[in-house]
């Protein structure tokens, strides 16, 4: 880096992005002299999820929303660049951060780098080596893209010196999302959510279930359904529902079995999400924000999915990955609430400090290469 960029410009567009915005925005407010652009993309546009999440973290309203919503991969990809170019010129920042390893990621960095404008990603480097994944294709491609990679651990630098990417580019910042746990956690308790549901006082499991490859074959799907009917006759079941998941559920015309503690919600904010994880006896969840957020609090946790671009969430933290199969899940699932809460383990840099980190490394006043 030749100088210090004046202006950053930041493109968030699904829910997980914003969580990892916000602590980017409040390091962004306290430089002085620092410019931060905020461009939306609109691919998550629900009141659910978005405008709660910017309202309740206190993320400054977007400057610029490009109202994309939602399409094929192709066609919301497309959009975003198609939209994001001409901001991007007027905007003229000096780089452009991107978050994750949405199609609103990997958008958002195709169009700056073939502006000639700097790339930053936050959360570099991680794999699933799955590649049936659009978010494993998203990931490769933008820290390919990126000038500077933000990596939450050390097997995301691992990743990405396997790959050829110079030692200089690659920093190790910590996580974010944490950033926004640790922040968040003292208004979380004070929410009450677990008993306006009902659930107050006794063991529930809290899911999330939005993956295609979990959600959109409606034999799997049914099969996860139904595993949640039986672990709603031993423990209460939360299950905030995501809008695509919900569609399925429509289709597949399924109704909880009679008498089943299956809690079926809307999408929750964050806040309620959180004190949600924290008090859970078990997470069932295909998302990678839970991953990371139970282990940092020490929750167990299954993740229903072959394998895991956060692999540190199963060897240093209380994460295991299940198959989509009734009978895996249920055997797991007793394992865990007959073993309850083990102490959480500290994980390098996910202390609340990543976001700081990241605005002296693209202010060019540290260096975390490792
Ligand atoms: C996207 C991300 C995924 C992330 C997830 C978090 C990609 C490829 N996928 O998946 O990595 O884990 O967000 O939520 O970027 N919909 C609504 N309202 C909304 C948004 C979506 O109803 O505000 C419905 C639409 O029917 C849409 C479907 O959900 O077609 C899927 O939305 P999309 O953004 O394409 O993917 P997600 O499944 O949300």
């Amino acid at each position: 880096m030749s100088r210090a960029p004046g202006t950053l410009l930041s493109v968030v567009g699904a829910r997980p992005n914003f969580m990892k915005l916000a602590p980017v925005a409040r390091a962004a407010a306290r430089r002085p002299g620092l410019r931060h652009v905020i461009v939306h993309t609109g691919q998550h546009y629900d009141a659910t999820m978005s405008d709660a999440f910017f309202a309740e973290l206190g993320i400054p309203r977007p400057d610029h929303n490009l109202e994309v919503g939602s399409g094929s991969h192709a066609a919301q990809t497309a959009l975003i660049m198609q939209r994001f170019e001409p901001v991007c010129v007027a905007e003229r920042p000096d780089a452009v951060v991107v978050y994750g390893d949405v199609n609103s990621t990997v958008a958002a960095a195709l169009v700056a780098a073939k502006l000639g404008t700097k790339v930053a990603h936050v959360e570099a480097g991680l794999r699933s080596r799955d590649w049936t994944m659009p978010e494993e294709i998203n990931r490769v491609v933008t820290d390919r893209l990126a000038d500077w990679l933000l990596a939450p651990s050390r097997d995301g630098i691992a990743n990405l010196r396997a790959e050829g990417v110079p030692a200089e580019r690659i920093h190790l910042v910590g996580n974010v999302m944490i950033d926004t746990l640790v922040a968040s956690l003292p208004e979380a308790r004070r929410c009450g959510a677990a008993a306006h549901i009902g659930v107050q006082g006794r063991p529930f499991v809290l899911v999330t279930l939005h993956r295609p490859g979990n959600v959109d074959a409606p034999a799997t799907l049914r099969v996860l359904l139904d595993t949640l009917g039986q672990l709603a006759t031993r423990a209460a079941v939360v299950f905030p529902v995501h809008p695509r998941t919900r569609a399925r559920i429509a289709d597949l015309g399924w109704q909880p079995p009679a008498g089943a503690a299956l809690h079926l919600l809307d999408p929750i904010p964050y806040l309620e999400t959180l004190s949600l994880e924290e008090q859970a006896a078990l997470v069932v969840t295909d998302s990678g924000g839970l991953q990371e957020e139970t282990t940092f609090l020490g929750v167990p946790c299954l993740t229903v999915r072959p394998s895991t671009e956060r692999p540190i969430t199963c060897t240093e933290g209380t994460n295991r990955l299940v198959k989509a199969e009734q009978a895996a899940i249920l055997a797991a699932a007793g394992e865990a609430l007959a073993a309850g809460r083990r102490p959480a383990r500290p994980i390098e840099r996910w202390d609340g400090h990543a976001a700081e980190r990241i605005l002296e490394v693209l202010l060019g006043e540290k260096s975390y290469q490792v």
